[in-house]
């Protein structure tokens, strides 16, 4: 349908052109500055960042960790929900992982296989997890961060407690909570979320490859998820229960004890209160437990239950939504939302339909594909615990690596990128390439838009890919003004724009026709797609999140110089040549001061 006058675009910039410079490249008129990178302090004693890494374990745990990931700001007075300060607010960031060689003046020690610096491995942990930072902009529109009681870091080792079915459970029952009720940090935190009551939720993606386990077989519950023989940073060759704890082997090798059921405590959700810098940090059981890319909510409407979407980002996992059981209510709801209500997971028919289809022990349908795969479930907590096994059970549709969720403002329409997948080997509808190197953009609407129903209908919206491999959301192959691949970051502004963030490989930047990766942004009203911003060189573009007067935009810059080591960096940003490249956020503003579009 032509409309039958042309919209004024909601794009008005000028499109930035593929490059592969080392700096943010930006349109004309707007300007994109550094703030808070890899080891800005910003709590307790408030140590200094050493240039040549050679910061302690304990200064780690009072700077921003590293590889900066999801991320959301807090205006100081959204404590009930949603708040509308604009100059003044709590920024809260995932730390995704980290680049040992960068981390530590000289890189890893390692010797015969084994970590033998401890102040090294307990400084990987604490560059780990999330930073919460009360921020401060002031009359130019430079941004500070307030050091006030607030801020906080929250770590590989922090203490935590699991919420929801699999709280108490058998198999989350370790050493350090023979009750099955707590449990020892966050790993991997790659997107992120946040709830209607103002809290920060931050997700573990890629937790398994932390563990290492040198049995012969191993439980369903570890198989399924990947655990490999040695930890991806050889944190489980250090011996004591701080660190044995990653090495799930049935007897662990120091002899301190079994830590079989230490990796089902991650894999899930994690809510933080980013204005309250005592609370407990919370995993939330009934969203299931994969690798959690993100979870993005629906709108939430009084009286109705609440309703998010998360993916597993892996080759051929599923994408999932959550229904709560009570109803939301403004002012009084809070985490417990989160504990009691129906996960679902998406089947994509040939036809445009979709089914939500119910992981839930009680359900006659779920029991009867149980029976019929001839798998059995203790309990809602074994189910949830296995939630991908739950997930194949019911025949669920296996997806290109489903990654971030956005859902429109102006019609809730649901969108998620699916970045790629090299091991498909059959095209379907959903996933129409195989194999798919440079990814998608699938989305649906609810049936009747009743979020909390079990059935939608979903179309593609873009196929990324070169000139000759991709289309855009009018139909048309992309541009140079916009061609990109392995999309990822995904987000909304509340003026229905939805800006999409690259995660392309190493190879894919440096031998394709794509460049750095980047940070378009594309109108659903019209289909126009346009780059808005490149990072620098061997970075990743993940993590976005604005002031409610859009004057700010908060972007994340990961790994810039990926491959980097200690004595040659591959990238000279943020702080210039012969600095160690850090991950960093970047405040991008419009020169003349008003809102970003
Ligand atoms: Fe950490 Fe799926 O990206
Ligand atoms: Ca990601
Ligand atoms: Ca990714
Ligand atoms: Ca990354």
């Amino acid at each position: 349908n032509t409309p039958p006058f042309k919209l004024r675009t909601r794009l008005p910039f000028e499109p930035v052109m593929v490059t592969r410079a080392d700096t943010i490249t930006v349109p004309a008129g707007y300007t994109a500055k550094a703030f808070i990178p890899w080891g800005t302090p910003i709590c307790g004693s408030y140590p200094a960042f050493l240039e040549n890494a050679s910061n302690s374990a304990q200064d780690q745990a009072q700077q921003t960790g590293m590889h900066h990931d999801g991320m959301h700001f807090f205006p100081m007075d959204s404590k009930n929900g949603i708040g509308r300060q604009s100059d003044h607010g709590m920024l809260c960031l995932n730390h995704e992982y980290i680049d040992a060689p960068l981390l530590h003046p000289n890189g890893p020690t390692v010797v015969n296989g084994r970590r033998v610096n401890v102040d090294e491995v307990r400084k990987e942990i604490n560059a780990h997890g999330v930073s919460v930072v009360e921020v401060r902009r002031g009359p130019r529109g430079d941004w500070d961060v307030l050091p006030t009681a607030r801020n906080r870091r929250i770590t590989g080792a922090t203490p935590m407690q699991i919420a929801g079915p699999a709280r108490g459970h058998a198999l989350m029952k370790t050493r350090y909570s023979p009750s099955g009720t707590s449990a020892r940090g966050t790993l991997n935190n790659c997107a992120n979320g946040f709830t209607p009551w103002a809290t920060y939720l931050t997700c573990e993606e890629n937790w398994a490859g932390y563990f290492a386990s040198t049995d012969e077989t191993l439980p369903r519950e570890l198989s399924r998820y990947g655990i490999g023989k040695a930890g991806r940073y050889g944190w489980e060759t250090v011996p004591g229960d701080e660190f044995q704890r990653f090495n799930c082997t049935r007897i662990s090798r120091d002899g301190t004890g079994d830590y079989r059921n230490e990796p089902n405590t991650f894999g899930w959700i994690v809510e933080i209160d980013p204005f309250d810098p005592d609370a407990v940090p919370v995993k939330h059981t009934a969203l299931g437990r994969f690798a959690h890319e993100g979870l993005v909510f629906a709108p939430v409407r009084p009286g109705r239950p609440v309703v998010c979407y998360s993916g597993d980002d892996s080759q051929n996992e599923y994408i999932y939504k959550y229904v709560s059981r009570d109803q939301y209510r403004p002012q009084r709801s809070d985490g417990r939302l989160l504990d009691d209500g129906t996960l679902y997971v998406a089947r994509y028919n040939p036809d445009g339909s979709g089914d939500w289809l119910a992981l839930d022990i009680n359900d006659a349908n779920f029991q009867s594909a149980c029976a019929a795969a001839g798998v059995t479930f203790a309990d809602q907590g074994d189910v949830l615990i296995n939630t991908r096994l739950a997930a194949d059970v019911v025949g669920a549709t296996k997806m290109d690596r489903p990654e971030w969720g956005a859902v429109n403002p102006d019609n809730g329409d649901v969108y998620f990128t699916l970045t790629n997948n090299g091991s498909r080997r059959e095209a379907d509808a959903p996933n129409p390439r195989a194999p798919n190197p440079y990814g998608h953009i699938i989305r649906w609407r609810e049936a009747s838009n009743d979020f909390a129903g079990t059935r939608f209908t979903w179309d593609l919206y873009l196929l990324a890919g070169p000139k000759n491999d991709s289309r855009d959301p009018t139909g048309k192959p992309l541009d140079e003004s916009n061609i990109l691949a392995s999309p990822d970051g995904l987000w909304f502004d509340d003026e229905g724009r939805l800006w999409i963030q690259t995660d392309m490989s190493g190879s894919q930047q440096t031998a394709g026709p794509f460049g750095n990766n980047q940070m378009l942004v594309s109108d659903p009203k019209t289909g126009e797609v346009k780059r808005f911003l490149v990072g620098p060189y061997g970075c990743e573009v993940t993590g976005i999140t604005a002031t409610p007067d859009f004057r700010t935009l908060f972007v994340n810059i990961q790994h810039p110089g990926e491959g980097s080591t200690p004595t040659n960096f591959n990238s000279i940003w943020p702080d210039g040549p012969g600095r160690r490249p850090r991950s960093a956020t970047v405040i991008v503003t419009r020169d003349d001061g008003r809102r970003l579009m």
